[in-house]
């Protein structure tokens, strides 16, 4: 089991280039498959779960190949249609291979993603959305079965704006006769970055980013090199650390846009933040205060996902900061982490109260998700003592190289690794 081991306390400063995004990346990879031939996704990050993609699109029948940061997959003969359930357990997003495929193909089988750590995770608009193309779904034994040798576009209107049901309809539409019209759709930076790589292969799509997508399907496609936007989420984490430690860092590789709530409630704690083109620097004296209230919302709202590390930079503010998560029922699994550290954090239901503490101290702790993996780290850098993380197979879902960008900023840091 390896660990991350930080000796807290110490200040960060230097410059970052930024990852390419995850949740980007992972949809990008399903819609390659659309397209019988090759393209090359570069800035693609190494990841646990692109590996996890990669062996899906092996398994499918595709070649799938990193060329240094790039990754060329080619897709021109695809010789099966369905994801076996120990490929659908190892990531649950899995399931926006669903669209893909029956775009593709016009016939998909797969297990049925279970809940996950945050919670239950429902696939039903996903199912929906594909059902009202035309595709019929069985779902018998935890296995769905879908065929849909016919899908036609029309309007669909999801519900709530689930960015995995979005990207899924995004997917399928493609493959079906005609237009298909998403209203309110996911506005996720995400979704915009999936909408310009199917237009880099030549499909026709408009509209993402506002709630209103239109997809032409059935549009020959073509060979695509595509560069996959930064993370913003590792790009919280990384300003969250420099909150926290105090200090200075450039993040470069970055989209400030697509940071404003998370650079607001910085600002609010008493950062410095300033954003320029491709670059956001921030500058903090490590003694904060309140952020106020914090509540998750969809994009362009405060990210679900950058909810634990903002937390992590906030346990040593001055005041108290409520922090209400809308998006997912379970995802304070954290909070029980850094209370081991010293911090002071109640939670009821959806609402989390973190009251300010004079100091945060090292402690053997464990990560129970992705981001709140990436909060234990952010805490230990701005604790004193030894930090030592647990589970760090969590982080390494959604961090390319933690440790290696942590150094880079002059973190105390280490990789514990045991065979
Ligand atoms: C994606 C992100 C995840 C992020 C989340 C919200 C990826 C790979 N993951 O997850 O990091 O935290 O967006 O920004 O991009 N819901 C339903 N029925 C559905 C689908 C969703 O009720 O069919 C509910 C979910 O339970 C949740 C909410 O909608 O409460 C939002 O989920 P969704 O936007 O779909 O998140 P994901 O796409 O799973």
């Amino acid at each position: 089991m390896s660990h991350i081991i930080i000796q807290g306390g110490g200040r960060l400063e230097g410059t970052l280039n930024v990852q390419g995004a995850k949740n980007s990346v992972l949809p990008i990879l399903a819609a390659t498959i659309l397209h019988p031939g090759r393209t090359v996704l570069r800035g693609c990050p190494h990841l646990s779960d692109v590996e996890a993609s990669i062996r899906i699109l092996r398994h499918l029948g595709c070649t799938a190949d990193w060329e240094g940061e790039e990754l060329a997959v080619d897709a021109s003969s695809i010789s099966r249609w369905d994801i076996p359930d120990h490929l659908m357990r190892e990531m649950r997003s899995s399931v926006v291979f669903l669209g893909a495929i029956l775009a593709r193909l016009g016939w998909a089988e797969m297990s049925y993603p279970g809940g996950c750590e945050l919670g239950p995770r429902p696939i039903d608009l996903h199912l929906s959305s594909l059902r009202q193309l035309g595709a019929d779904l069985r779902e018998e034994g935890g296995c769905l079965r879908c065929t849909a040798q016919h899908m036609s576009g029309r309007e669909i209107a999801l519900s709530l704006p689930s960015v995995g049901a979005t990207e899924n309809a995004m997917l399928a539409a493609c493959g079906a006769e005609g237009e298909t019209v998403l209203v309110n759709a996911a506005r996720e930076p995400e979704i915009t970055d999936l909408q310009e790589f199917l237009r880099a292969m030549g499909c026709r799509v408009r509209g993402a980013g506002s709630s209103t997508i239109c997809i032409q399907g059935r549009q020959p496609t073509h060979d695509a090199a595509y560069t996959v936007m930064p993370d913003r989420i590792a790009a919280a984490t990384y300003l969250s650390a420099a909150a926290a430690a105090g200090g200075e860092v450039e993040l470069r590789r970055v989209h400030h846009r697509h940071l404003s709530t998370v650079t607001a409630a910085l600002h609010a704690s008493g950062c410095q933040v300033s954003g320029g083109e491709g670059q956001i620097v921030l500058r903090s004296d490590g003694r904060l205060r309140s952020a106020g209230t914090i509540r998750t919302a969809p994009y362009p709202g405060f990210p679900t996902d950058a909810q634990a590390v903002l937390m992590a930079a906030l346990l040593r503010a001055k005041g108290a900061t409520v922090f209400v998560e809308n998006i997912f029922e379970n995802r304070y699994r954290h909070v029980d982490e850094l209370c081991r550290m010293g911090a002071d954090i109640s939670v009821a239901d959806r609402v989390a109260v973190v009251t300010g503490v004079r100091e945060l101290y090292g402690a053997q702790v464990r990560c129970t998700d992705l981001r709140g993996g990436a909060a234990l780290m952010v805490a230990g850098l701005a604790a004193q003592g030894t930090t030592r993380i647990g589970d760090i197979f969590h982080i390494q879902r959604g961090y390319e190289d933690p440790v290696g960008d942590l150094r880079q900023l002059g973190a105390d840091i280490t990789l514990e690794e045991t065979p």
